[in-house]
């Protein structure tokens, strides 16, 4: 079985191709720097000790995108977890100069109802969480419009930009409780596109900490679809916190299903999730012995079927995800 790995992985290499389990698919090249030949063979893990540098990890990721293309098209998402992610793009773009001004971005999701200058709005967050503090265009920031007339119309209109602006490189990800990605709830298609979308109600209580009154969480929202997602050239999933970790598990080393829309991310070939210790917590198999730094060599002959680091990632080269794997992928960037 390593032997046939072995050679699979050289003679994708020599072909140029992303491996799958499955069999070849022809890579879709539009290598920005340094990319691991793992991609597409596994879903990429990372368990960072703690929430800010899982965060940082996060903006680390998309600043080197943006410096190696300028004209880099950014999925982006809201809620919690992306308050610290944000901090740090801002503080790159004072101290580091990471200039945003050619970069067009994309979210995932704007609730129904709500205009840019309600607070709770997602237009409204991304304004004040990001966009107004580094210097991006405004014109080149697209979320759904929740308050539009002709919501079908503009769900096809969103889709049309994101082609027009030649699909998206980057996109980062949330996951909500329900394991659903951008608004994408329970039972949405694998295929399915931009559109509205119903709010369930575990979604609507755990957005509702965010609204002085709980009856004003929207019944609904726009969302890119899951598979709208799935077309996303490079896709992060960044989830922290204990109470992700039962979701982030069967999302990760669960069946795929569409009742976890998250779980959609397993058929992407270049998927990165980014975990802090806690969200690891419930990880099943290998990752959760790299969560505890423990050393059992038995799991590092097996790793090729379970877990990659990014080891090519700085930060990532520091003892809490170092170890035979993370030393031995430094060495070979
Ligand atoms: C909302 C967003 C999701 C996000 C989720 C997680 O529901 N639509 O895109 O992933 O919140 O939010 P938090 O980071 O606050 O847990």
């Amino acid at each position: 079985m390593a032997i046939y790995n072995f050679l699979r992985v050289c003679l994708n290499k020599f072909l140029n191709t992303t491996p799958t389990l499955g069999g070849f698919v022809v890579r879709n090249f539009r290598v920005h720097y340094p990319r691991t030949i793992y991609f597409g063979i596994f879903m990429e893990v990372i368990i960072r000790p703690g929430s800010e540098l899982a965060a940082h990890l996060a903006a680390e990721i998309i600043g080197r995108e943006l410096r190696a293309n300028p004209r880099l098209v950014l999925g982006l998402a809201t809620g919690c977890t992306m308050d610290a992610v944000y901090a740090r793009l801002i503080q790159m773009h004072r101290e580091e100069k990471l200039d945003f001004s050619s970069c067009r971005t994309f979210n995932l999701d704007e609730y129904v109802g709500l205009s840019g200058d309600n607070p709770n709005s997602y237009r409204y967050y991304m304004d004040h969480h990001l966009f107004l503090h580094v210097n991006i265009d405004m014109k080149n920031t697209h979320l759904p419009d929740g308050m539009a007339a002709d919501l079908g119309a503009e769900c096809e209109k969103y889709e049309q930009s994101i082609k027009e602006c030649g699909g998206i490189d980057l996109q980062i990800l949330g996951i909500g409780q329900n394991g659903h990605i951008g608004f994408n709830e329970p039972l949405s298609a694998f295929r399915s596109r931009t559109r509205k979308q119903a709010l369930s109600p575990v979604t609507r209580e755990q957005n509702a900490t965010l609204f002085t009154d709980p009856d004003e969480v929207p019944h609904s929202a726009i969302t890119m679809g899951v598979g709208t997602i799935l077309d996303c050239r490079r896709c992060v999933l960044l989830a922290t916190g204990e109470e992700k970790a039962a979701i982030v598990s069967q999302a990760i080393e669960g069946p795929m299903t569409s009742t976890i829309s998250a779980s959609a991310l397993q058929l992407h070939s270049e998927c990165t999730v980014i975990l802090d210790r806690q969200a690891s917590s419930k990880l099943k198999n290998h990752y959760h012995w790299m969560a505890n730094g423990h050393k059992k060599p038995e799991v590092m002959l097996d790793w090729q079927n379970s877990l990659h680091l990014a080891a090519n990632i700085p930060e990532c080269r520091s003892n809490d995800c170092s170890g035979p794997l993370g030393e031995r992928r430094a060495k070979e960037i």
